[in-house]
């Protein structure tokens, strides 16, 4: 088990922040999460702050986490990692420039006060909404599968172009600084509950292809981001972040063959290897996944 560390968590009372900080809480660490509102949850301590307000992202990391730090007389001990979750997490919530200009520029804002405090170590929220198959105006096929790390993303949304973006800003921080910057295009969440949606997605997976049948479960997602702050020394990464296996129970081939006709295998695939790759998170940073939805789902 790695040295515990002190961690500012963005959007930690979200949808995946709210799996992935009591994951991280559970192996030792601490985290201050920093929200519009804050996550109820035992142990964490909560700061409330903008992203996009770069004045604030200073501020929060060079605070306190809560009363307890001041006992030591030692003035505010340092971030050692900084997560960051904060976004408008797709397209049709807010309207498309809004999206674009919060989460490029909050995250400019969060990479950018992390990099000048000194905080080596910097994990972001990309989206596999980057590949441009998710939020496409029609039916769009991936040039290649499985989708991995190296493809050339080219999304149409306002949305996944701010990742795109994001992971850009991620790059070009990483090398002025030569810190730790890994960005997660993370897969379609599913937190414990969610299982039940499965049958449904078996009956239809049409329903599906719009994520290129993936899925993470948020506490695997944990498990991914725990892996990142573990894992030193890799620069600026890109990580696919999902689970083994596709989310339907279709053979990989021949949901391949039927939801993706004419797009090249670039290699062979295990029987239900997903087409949205983990390979490296696997290879590169030792992620053994817990939360295979056979363990949730009666087929
Ligand atoms: N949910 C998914 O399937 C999925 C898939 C791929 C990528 N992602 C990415 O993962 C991250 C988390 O997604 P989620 O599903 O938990 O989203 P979510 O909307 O549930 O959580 C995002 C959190 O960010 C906070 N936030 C929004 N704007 C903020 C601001 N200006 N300042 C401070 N906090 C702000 C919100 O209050 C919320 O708690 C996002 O970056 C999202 O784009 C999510």
């Amino acid at each position: 088990m790695q040295k515990p560390k002190r961690i500012l968590f963005t959007g930690g009372s979200g949808k995946a922040g709210r799996h992935v900080v009591p994951y991280l809480l559970d192996r030792g660490h601490r985290v201050v999460n920093v929200d519009l509102t804050p996550l109820a949850h035992p142990g964490v301590d909560n700061l409330t702050a903008d992203i996009t307000d770069s004045g604030q992202m200073f501020n929060v990391m060079t605070s306190y986490a809560n009363f307890d730090e001041l006992e030591p007389g030692n003035g505010v001990p340092r971030f050692d990692a900084v997560v960051h979750f904060a976004a408008v997490p797709r397209i049709l919530i807010r309207p498309d420039n809004e999206t674009f200009r919060i989460n490029t520029v909050g995250t400019y804002n969060v990479i950018e006060a992390a990099v000048k405090l000194g905080i080596r170590k910097i994990v972001i929220a990309s989206s596999e909404t980057t590949y441009g198959v998710c939020f496409a105006d029609g039916e769009v096929n991936p040039c290649v599968l499985p989708l991995e790390e190296d493809y050339d993303v080219d999304p149409m949304d306002s949305y996944g172009l701010s990742k795109v973006v994001n992971e850009k800003t991620a790059r070009a921080f990483q090398r002025r600084s030569g810190f730790d910057i890994y960005a997660l295009r993370i897969g379609n969440v599913i937190e414990p509950h969610e299982y039940d949606r499965f049958p449904g997605f078996f009956a239809h997976p049409e329903v599906r292809r719009r994520n290129v049948f993936c899925y993470i479960d948020a506490r695997d997602l944990g498990q991914i981001v725990d892996r990142c702050l573990a894992t030193d020394g890799l620069g600026f990464q890109i990580f696919n972040a999902g689970n083994d296996t596709n989310s339907v129970n279709i053979p990989s081939k021949e949901l391949a063959a039927r939801f993706f006709p004419g797009v090249p295998l670039t290699r062979e695939l295990g029987e239900h290897e997903a087409l949205y790759s983990n390979r490296k998170i696997r290879e590169v940073l030792g992620f053994v996944e817990e939360h295979d939805w056979r363990k949730y789902v009666k087929q």
